[in-house]
């Protein structure tokens, strides 16, 4: 069933072959066996080179003040945040979830639902969001640590290690908040599972900070910044606030290392640089079709419609709509500042509507400057 529904998602794409034979064993492992549902831990075999630098120069202006301003960033979860804050999640004063981001919110079954069962519904979905947060966060916090054994350079060594202090602390508010005031959790979707398990195998550092600091930070970013403005509970926005601040850093770093790196005319084969053109559009690809809340779905809708009926429900709903919108628009002008949105791939990204975002302004640095002036740490 998965499989198939895979299959558009799989015939629209880049046709790379390397690409798809490097999302094969991912696809297999996450979407067939569903390895990151079976048990409470799941073991990824991975191989990434450790590099030295002896020379321990950092010589990257923009790193090492990207480096600076991560030390001065650091936050406390345990006393930044007010964890006193009663959460109630069927309170419609501090509404976990508006009504009208609920992708059902038309669909005559559950306007039928009683004022108490459309707010256990929100406080679900509201449930299976902040799990996938929680999990991506784990993928981030074990792909920054290699991305700072992988990086050739010392002063991206440097700032990824506060990279890897941010994503523990990201795991830590997002488990905590799930635990004490949320008490439900989801398991991984089997699409975050793919992209996270292909990651974790991919022994090349920028094809991990490609991964995950452009594209899956930068859908953080999105899904952080429509869900803190959806959201009326009082800790969970100024949770989403602070960690906010960290993921326009992170996003940052990736653009920085990578426009650098990619830059130099050398480092690149025409085909290795085709590859990284194609694995982006595949990944924007998964990401806008892909994340659809299915194990919600299945815990509540499986009797009342099909798959494909949900899919439509939840691709066309206002939730979706404002998080693709916020995704894109920090991550298409990225794609383009570090020289991946070519002539070549420039005609998919129409096609998809998305080009209309390339030329926006740099959210990720509106994002940290507003963020600094607003946070007092
Ligand atoms: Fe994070
Ligand atoms: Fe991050």
């Amino acid at each position: 069933m998965n499989l198939v529904e895979s299959a558009p998602a799989l015939r629209e794409g880049s046709g790379n072959v390397r690409v798809l034979r490097n999302l094969l064993g991912p696809a297999f492992r996450g979407i067939i066996l569903q390895r990151g549902k079976q048990g409470s831990t799941t073991t990824v075999d991975v191989s990434s080179p450790a590099i030295f630098d002896w020379n321990y120069d950092r010589d990257q202006p923009s790193l090492a003040k990207l480096y600076e301003s991560a030390k001065a960033g650091q936050w406390n979860a345990t006393t930044d945040l007010d964890w006193s804050i009663d959460v109630d999640p069927l309170n419609p004063e501090f509404e976990l979830l508006p009504e009208d981001y609920v992708p059902l919110s038309d669909y005559p079954m559950y306007r039928r639902l009683s004022n108490k069962e459309k707010a256990e519904h929100r406080h679900a979905i509201m449930s299976w969001l902040l799990s996938q947060f929680l999990h991506g966060e784990q993928g981030a916090l074990f792909a920054a640590s290699q991305v700072v054994q992988a990086a050739p350079w010392m002063a991206a060594k440097l700032y990824g290690s506060t990279q890897v202090v941010d994503e523990g602390r990201h795991v830590e508010v997002f488990s905590r908040y799930l635990e004490e005031k949320i008490h439900k959790r989801y398991a991984i979707d089997d699409n975050l599972y793919v992209i996270i398990d292909q990651l974790m195998g991919d022994s090349r550092w920028d094809m991990k900070s490609l991964g995950m600091q452009i594209m899956i930070e930068g859908l953080a970013l999105g899904a952080f910044g429509t869900l803190r403005q959806a959201t009326q509970e009082p800790l969970l926005k100024k949770l989403l606030e602070y960690v906010i601040g960290d993921e326009a850093r992170h996003v940052k770093f990736g653009v920085v290392a990578l426009r650098e790196h990619y830059a130099q005319t050398a480092v690149l084969s025409d085909a290795e640089r085709r590859e990284r053109e194609d694995w982006v559009f595949e990944l924007s690809l998964l990401m806008r079709n892909r994340f659809l809340v299915h194990e919600y779905y299945e815990e509540y809708w499986a009797h009342a419609m099909s798959r494909r009926e949900w899919n439509r429900l939840v691709l066309d709903s206002k939730l979706m709509e404002l998080f693709r919108r916020t995704m894109f628009r920090t991550i298409i002008p990225n794609v383009k500042r570090i020289g991946l949105l070519s002539d070549r791939v420039r005609p998919r990204y129409a096609e998809l509507g998305l080009l209309k975002y390339e030329s926006g302004q740099d959210a990720t640095t509106m994002i940290l400057t507003n963020w600094l002036e607003t946070v007092t740490i």
